[in-house]
């Protein structure tokens, strides 16, 4: 099994017990870099992988590949662990890494633990509060949007689909006992919980 672990910003107090504590439970712990090889030191010994800053892509290609191979091979039997700054599903190296262990090795089972990520420990550190919509880019087009509140979801669907958006998820009561995570767009009920998120993306090209 491969787990990413969210490490969160850089601060070791401000990462996860649950991060911890796989850490402490992982056969081995995979890092891409120093940031991340330190706040994982005090849990296990960190195996950092080479990510090499080119545009070349076979090069990238190469290297994605042979890192996700050796991952692979730890993860196969045991517990690998792959520790990054932030949160493992925004903006990060293990979005690409586990596509392709996905495409080379598919009977691996993935999971993550979330992260504190750049952009709540920058509303933190800045004390800007958010209460309005926000877009948040790395300058890419914009083909996801999260709605928060989403107490209408089946309506809340149907408007985005007007918009482009053709994949759903609704997300009630997340990390408690009675989670629900809805796929299906048929399934997607009338009224909704307030502690509840819809993920919507558009078709990528
Ligand atoms: C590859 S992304 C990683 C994002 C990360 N997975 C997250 O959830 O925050 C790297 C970008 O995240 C932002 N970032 C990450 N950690 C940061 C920090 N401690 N302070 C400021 N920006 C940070 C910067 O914009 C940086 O270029």
């Amino acid at each position: 099994m491969l787990v990413g672990v969210g490490l969160g910003p850089g601060d070791p107090d401000l990462m996860t017990i649950k991060a911890v504590e796989t850490l402490k439970r992982a056969d081995i712990i995979f890092v891409p870099g120093r940031l991340a090889s330190d706040l994982v030191e005090p849990y296990g010994t960190p195996h950092i992988l080479e990510f090499p800053m080119t545009r070349d892509k076979d090069i990238l290609q190469s290297h994605w590949e042979h890192n996700a191979d050796k991952v692979a091979e730890y993860a196969r039997d045991g517990l690998a662990a792959f520790g990054l700054i932030g949160d493992p599903n925004f903006f990060s190296t293990f979005t690409h890494l586990s596509r392709i262990i996905k495409l080379r090795h598919p009977g691996i089972l993935i999971e993550t633990i979330p992260g504190i990520s750049s952009i709540t420990a920058f509303a933190s550190r800045t004390n800007i509060s958010i209460d309005t919509s926000f877009e948040v880019s790395d300058g890419s087009p914009v083909n996801d949007r999260i709605i928060l509140k989403a107490r209408k979801p089946k309506k809340i669907v149907e408007t985005l689909r007007l918009e482009g958006f053709s994949d759903f998820i609704l997300g009630q009561r997340l990390f408690s006992d009675t989670e629900e995570i809805i796929t299906k767009t048929e399934d997607m009920p009338g009224t909704g919980d307030y502690f509840s998120i819809i993920h919507a993306r558009k078709q990528r090209d």
